[in-house]
C-alpha cells in the first residue's frame, strides 16, 4: 500500500481518537487500554506534538489509517529529545507497509528539518516482538531493560524495552 502521509491537524482528533481506541482493543500492544483513551488524551498529545515535536497521519482514501507522534519533555535538559513516541495503524491495515511509510516519513522529517533533535526515543513492552523488530530495522538501538515495568494483567509482570534513534542531521545550537 502507498498511503498518503500528512502532518496532522488538531481538527482530526475525533478520527484519531477512534483509531487509537480501535488499536487499543487488541491487548498487549499500546500501553493504554481502550477505556483509557479519551478525547483529552488525544488532544493533549496532538497539542504537545504540534508545539515541540511532530505528528503525522496516514490516509487511505478519505480515512485515517495510522498516526505517529512524539514530543519534547518539559525540562530544558531534554530539549534535544523527542520522547513519548507512539505509533498506531488500523488493525485492518496492519502488515501492509503503512507503519513503515509513516515511521520513515517521521525520521526523514526529523533528519532534514529538525537539527534541534539529537535523539528520538520510545519504549515497547518486551512481548511486542513485531514492534521491537520493526524499530530495530529502522535503526533504533535497544538501550537496556526496565524489568517488570509492565503489569501484564494476569498476575505477571514483563520488561519494558527502551530504544533510541540518533539523528544524523543534529546540529548543536552552539555550533550553528
Ligand atoms: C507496530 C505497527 C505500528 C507496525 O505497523 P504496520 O503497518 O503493521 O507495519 P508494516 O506493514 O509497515 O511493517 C513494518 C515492519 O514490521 C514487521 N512486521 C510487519 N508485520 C509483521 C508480522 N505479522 N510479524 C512480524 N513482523 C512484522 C516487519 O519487520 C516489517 O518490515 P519489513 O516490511 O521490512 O518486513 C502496527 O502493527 C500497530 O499499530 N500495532 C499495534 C499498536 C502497536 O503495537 N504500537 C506500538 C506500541 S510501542
Amino acid at each position: 500500500m502507498d498511503p498518503k502521509i500528512k502532518k496532522s491537524r488538531v481538527e482530526y482528533w475525533p478520527e484519531i481518537l477512534d483509531l487509537y481506541r480501535l488499536v487499543a482493543q487488541v491487548s498487549g500492544k499500546l500501553a493504554r487500554t481502550s477505556e483509557e483513551i479519551s478525547g483529552e488524551y488525544v488532544k493533549t498529545f496532538l497539542k504537545k506534538s504540534h508545539e515541540t515535536g511532530l505528528s503525522l497521519i496516514a490516509f487511505e482514501g478519505m480515512n485515517i489509517v495510522g498516526e505517529i507522534h512524539a514530543y519534547k519533555l518539559e525540562p530544558n535538559v531534554f530539549s534535544h529529545v523527542l520522547s513519548e513516541l507512539t505509533i498506531a495503524v488500523h488493525p485492518d491495515f496492519q502488515g501492509k507497509g503503512i507503519g513503515k511509510a509513516l515511521f520513515s516519513a517521521f525520521l526523514t522529517e526529523v533528519e532534514t528539518r529538525r537539527p534541534d533533535i539529537f535523539r528520538v526515543e520510545l519504549i515497547s513492552r518486551e512481548s511486542n516482538k513485531k514492534a521491537i523488530q520493526f524499530y530495530s530495522s529502522l535503526g533504533f538501538q535497544q538501550e537496556g531493560r526496565f524489568e517488570k515495568r509492565i503489569d501484564s494483567g494476569n498476575g505477571t509482570f514483563e520488561a519494558d524495552i527502551p530504544m533510541a534513534w540518533t539523528n544524523p542531521g543534529f546540529k548543536h545550537a552552539k555550533n550553528k
